[in-house]
Protein backbone atom coordinates (compact mmCIF):
# COMPACT_ATOMS: atom_id res chain seq x y z
CA UNK A 1 0.00 0.00 0.00
CA UNK A 2 1.41 3.27 -1.40
CA UNK A 3 0.34 6.06 1.49
CA UNK A 4 1.29 9.42 1.90
CA UNK A 5 0.56 12.04 4.81
CA UNK A 6 2.46 13.13 7.63
CA UNK A 7 0.25 12.25 11.01
CA UNK A 8 0.45 15.91 11.90
CA UNK A 9 0.68 17.97 8.45
CA UNK A 10 -1.78 15.56 6.40
CA UNK A 11 -4.36 16.08 9.23
CA UNK A 12 -4.11 20.25 9.28
CA UNK A 13 -4.23 20.29 5.64
CA UNK A 14 -6.55 18.26 5.23
CA UNK A 15 -9.02 20.30 7.67
CA UNK A 16 -7.14 23.30 5.68
CA UNK A 17 -8.18 21.99 2.27
CA UNK A 18 -11.89 21.72 3.94
CA UNK A 19 -12.17 24.92 5.35
CA UNK A 20 -11.32 26.24 2.12
CA UNK A 21 -13.39 24.46 -0.19
CA UNK A 22 -15.64 27.63 -0.27
CA UNK A 23 -12.84 30.03 -1.34
CA UNK A 24 -12.12 27.12 -4.14
CA UNK A 25 -15.61 27.41 -5.54
CA UNK A 26 -15.51 30.62 -5.68
CA UNK A 27 -12.26 30.86 -7.93
CA UNK A 28 -12.91 27.64 -9.86
CA UNK A 29 -15.94 26.83 -9.81
CA UNK A 30 -16.46 28.11 -13.05
CA UNK A 31 -13.66 26.33 -15.19
CA UNK A 32 -14.43 23.07 -13.10
CA UNK A 33 -18.23 23.64 -13.77
CA UNK A 34 -16.97 23.73 -17.69
CA UNK A 35 -14.39 20.96 -17.30
CA UNK A 36 -17.07 18.46 -15.56
CA UNK A 37 -19.78 19.24 -17.30
CA UNK A 38 -20.28 16.08 -19.77
CA UNK A 39 -18.28 13.17 -17.69
CA UNK A 40 -20.02 10.01 -17.34
CA UNK A 41 -21.72 7.81 -14.73
CA UNK A 42 -17.77 6.40 -13.47
CA UNK A 43 -15.08 8.38 -12.88
CA UNK A 44 -11.69 7.83 -11.59
CA UNK A 45 -10.25 10.94 -9.89
CA UNK A 46 -6.81 11.12 -9.10
CA UNK A 47 -5.70 12.80 -5.36
CA UNK A 48 -8.87 14.24 -4.73
CA UNK A 49 -8.25 15.14 -1.42
CA UNK A 50 -11.27 15.71 0.68
CA UNK A 51 -13.24 16.28 -2.40
CA UNK A 52 -14.00 19.79 -3.34
CA UNK A 53 -14.96 18.41 -7.26
CA UNK A 54 -17.50 16.33 -5.49
CA UNK A 55 -20.24 19.08 -6.20
CA UNK A 56 -19.72 19.28 -9.74
CA UNK A 57 -20.66 15.74 -10.56
CA UNK A 58 -23.92 13.87 -11.08
CA UNK A 59 -25.32 12.64 -7.77
CA UNK A 60 -25.03 8.83 -8.33
CA UNK A 61 -21.59 9.31 -9.79
CA UNK A 62 -19.80 5.94 -9.35
CA UNK A 63 -16.17 7.79 -8.01
CA UNK A 64 -12.97 5.37 -8.08
CA UNK A 65 -10.69 7.84 -6.05
CA UNK A 66 -6.97 7.20 -5.53
CA UNK A 67 -6.22 8.85 -3.06
CA UNK A 68 -2.95 8.21 -1.22
CA UNK A 69 -3.50 10.22 2.23
CA UNK A 70 -5.41 8.69 4.58
CA UNK A 71 -5.84 11.94 6.58
CA UNK A 72 -8.02 12.86 4.15
CA UNK A 73 -10.49 10.23 3.80
CA UNK A 74 -13.04 10.56 6.58
CA UNK A 75 -13.71 14.26 5.13
CA UNK A 76 -13.56 12.83 1.90
CA UNK A 77 -16.31 10.09 2.86
CA UNK A 78 -18.10 13.06 4.34
CA UNK A 79 -18.31 14.83 1.34
CA UNK A 80 -19.19 11.90 -0.92
CA UNK A 81 -22.17 11.18 0.95
CA UNK A 82 -23.22 14.61 1.10
CA UNK A 83 -23.57 15.05 -2.38
CA UNK A 84 -24.72 11.62 -3.11
CA UNK A 85 -21.67 10.06 -4.97
CA UNK A 86 -20.99 6.12 -4.89
CA UNK A 87 -17.19 6.60 -3.54
CA UNK A 88 -14.63 3.54 -4.38
CA UNK A 89 -11.56 4.90 -2.73
CA UNK A 90 -8.30 3.51 -3.12
CA UNK A 91 -5.28 4.36 -1.39
CA UNK A 92 -2.63 3.91 -3.94
CA UNK A 93 0.03 6.96 -5.96
CA UNK A 94 -1.36 7.73 -9.42
CA UNK A 95 1.95 6.23 -10.39
CA UNK A 96 0.32 3.01 -10.75
CA UNK A 97 -3.08 2.40 -11.10
CA UNK A 98 -4.62 -0.92 -10.58
CA UNK A 99 -6.94 -0.73 -13.36
CA UNK A 100 -7.28 -2.32 -16.46
CA UNK A 101 -6.10 -1.08 -20.08
CA UNK A 102 -8.43 0.59 -21.75
CA UNK A 103 -10.39 0.78 -18.81
CA UNK A 104 -12.18 3.93 -18.12
CA UNK A 105 -13.67 6.60 -19.78
CA UNK A 106 -13.32 9.95 -17.84
CA UNK A 107 -10.29 10.49 -15.16
CA UNK A 108 -10.07 13.86 -13.57
CA UNK A 109 -7.42 15.62 -11.34
CA UNK A 110 -7.24 19.36 -9.88
CA UNK A 111 -4.02 20.75 -7.96
CA UNK A 112 -2.14 16.84 -8.23
CA UNK A 113 -0.11 16.96 -10.86
CA UNK A 114 2.35 19.31 -8.41
CA UNK A 115 2.55 17.00 -5.85
CA UNK A 116 2.53 13.58 -7.25
CA UNK A 117 6.50 11.90 -7.39
CA UNK A 118 6.82 11.44 -11.64
CA UNK A 119 4.17 13.38 -13.67
CA UNK A 120 5.11 11.86 -16.86
CA UNK A 121 4.97 8.32 -15.48
CA UNK A 122 1.03 9.68 -13.96
CA UNK A 123 0.09 10.78 -17.38
CA UNK A 124 1.25 7.24 -18.95
CA UNK A 125 -0.77 5.61 -16.56
CA UNK A 126 -3.75 7.64 -17.39
CA UNK A 127 -3.03 6.89 -20.94
CA UNK A 128 -3.24 3.04 -20.17
CA UNK A 129 -6.34 3.03 -18.44
CA UNK A 130 -8.31 5.50 -20.38
CA UNK A 131 -10.46 3.74 -23.34
CA UNK A 132 -9.49 5.16 -26.69
CA UNK A 133 -11.13 8.66 -27.02
CA UNK A 134 -11.90 8.73 -23.92
CA UNK A 135 -10.81 12.19 -21.70
CA UNK A 136 -8.50 13.10 -18.79
CA UNK A 137 -9.59 16.64 -17.12
CA UNK A 138 -7.15 18.55 -15.53
CA UNK A 139 -6.64 21.57 -13.51
CA UNK A 140 -3.07 22.76 -12.30
CA UNK A 141 -1.18 25.37 -10.88
CA UNK A 142 2.30 25.61 -12.60
CA UNK A 143 5.68 27.58 -12.73
CA UNK A 144 5.61 30.97 -13.35
CA UNK A 145 7.38 32.93 -16.38
CA UNK A 146 10.89 32.70 -15.64
CA UNK A 147 12.29 35.76 -13.85
CA UNK A 148 9.09 37.15 -13.25
CA UNK A 149 8.34 38.36 -9.83
CA UNK A 150 6.02 35.73 -9.39
CA UNK A 151 8.51 32.86 -10.56
CA UNK A 152 11.02 34.74 -8.10
CA UNK A 153 8.40 34.21 -5.03
CA UNK A 154 8.22 30.75 -5.73
CA UNK A 155 11.41 29.93 -5.44
CA UNK A 156 11.80 31.68 -2.57
CA UNK A 157 9.66 29.99 -1.18
CA UNK A 158 9.59 26.65 -2.22
CA UNK A 159 10.86 24.88 0.22
CA UNK A 160 8.70 25.86 2.88
CA UNK A 161 5.79 25.16 0.67
CA UNK A 162 6.84 21.86 -0.75
CA UNK A 163 7.35 20.88 3.01
CA UNK A 164 3.97 22.41 4.33
CA UNK A 165 2.21 20.90 1.68
CA UNK A 166 3.93 17.73 1.76
CA UNK A 167 5.17 17.06 -1.46
CA UNK A 168 3.47 19.93 -3.81
CA UNK A 169 5.68 21.85 -6.29
CA UNK A 170 5.55 25.21 -7.50
CA UNK A 171 7.91 25.06 -10.30
CA UNK A 172 6.49 22.48 -12.94
CA UNK A 173 5.99 23.07 -16.30
CA UNK A 174 3.20 20.89 -16.65
CA UNK A 175 2.10 21.87 -19.49
CA UNK A 176 5.19 20.58 -21.25
CA UNK A 177 4.53 17.84 -19.60
CA UNK A 178 1.22 17.14 -20.86
CA UNK A 179 2.43 17.94 -24.42
CA UNK A 180 5.36 15.47 -23.99
CA UNK A 181 2.85 12.42 -22.33
CA UNK A 182 1.58 12.41 -26.56
CA UNK A 183 -2.57 12.46 -26.15
CA UNK A 184 -4.23 12.18 -29.49
CA UNK A 185 -5.66 15.71 -28.66
CA UNK A 186 -4.86 18.09 -25.71
CA UNK A 187 -6.59 21.30 -25.45
CA UNK A 188 -4.87 23.79 -22.78
CA UNK A 189 -5.60 27.25 -21.54
CA UNK A 190 -3.83 29.25 -19.30
CA UNK A 191 -4.50 31.95 -16.86
CA UNK A 192 -3.42 33.98 -14.15
CA UNK A 193 -6.41 34.76 -11.61
CA UNK A 194 -6.50 36.85 -8.67
CA UNK A 195 -5.98 34.89 -5.47
CA UNK A 196 -5.19 35.09 -2.15
CA UNK A 197 -2.70 32.27 -3.07
CA UNK A 198 -0.08 33.89 -4.95
CA UNK A 199 2.36 31.42 -5.47
CA UNK A 200 -0.16 29.20 -7.25
CA UNK A 201 -0.63 31.33 -9.97
CA UNK A 202 -0.68 31.14 -12.80
CA UNK A 203 -3.14 27.60 -13.72
CA UNK A 204 -3.48 25.68 -16.60
CA UNK A 205 -6.75 23.71 -17.17
CA UNK A 206 -8.20 21.50 -20.66
CA UNK A 207 -8.81 18.31 -21.32
CA UNK A 208 -6.42 15.71 -22.82
CA UNK A 209 -8.04 12.93 -25.20
CA UNK A 210 -6.31 9.31 -25.50
C1 LIG B 1 -3.12 20.04 -3.18
S1 LIG B 1 -4.03 18.60 -2.78
C2 LIG B 1 -5.39 18.78 -3.93
C3 LIG B 1 -6.63 18.09 -3.47
C4 LIG B 1 -7.84 18.26 -4.38
N1 LIG B 1 -7.64 17.56 -5.63
C5 LIG B 1 -8.14 19.71 -4.62
O1 LIG B 1 -8.32 20.11 -5.78
O2 LIG B 1 -8.24 20.46 -3.64
C6 LIG B 1 -3.06 17.30 -3.52
C7 LIG B 1 -3.68 15.94 -3.35
O3 LIG B 1 -2.95 14.98 -4.10
C8 LIG B 1 -2.76 13.83 -3.30
N2 LIG B 1 -1.56 13.12 -3.78
C9 LIG B 1 -0.28 13.32 -3.43
N3 LIG B 1 0.52 12.46 -4.07
C10 LIG B 1 -0.27 11.69 -4.84
C11 LIG B 1 -0.03 10.61 -5.72
N4 LIG B 1 1.19 10.15 -5.96
N5 LIG B 1 -1.10 10.05 -6.34
C12 LIG B 1 -2.35 10.52 -6.12
N6 LIG B 1 -2.63 11.54 -5.30
C13 LIG B 1 -1.61 12.13 -4.66
C14 LIG B 1 -2.62 14.40 -1.90
O4 LIG B 1 -2.81 13.41 -0.91
C15 LIG B 1 -3.68 15.47 -1.90
O5 LIG B 1 -4.94 14.97 -1.58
Amino acid sequence: MNTKGNPVRGRINAYFFKIMEGYMHRKYGKTKKDLFDSLPEVVVELGPGVGPNLRYYKKGTKLIAIEPNPHMHVLLRRNAEYYGIELDLRVSGAEVLDLPDSSVEAIVCTLVLCTVNDPLKTLSEIKRVLKPGGVFAFLEHVAAEEKSALAFLQKKIHRFWHWFFEGCNLNRDTAKTLEEAGFRTLVLDKYSMNTIFLPIVPHISGKAFR
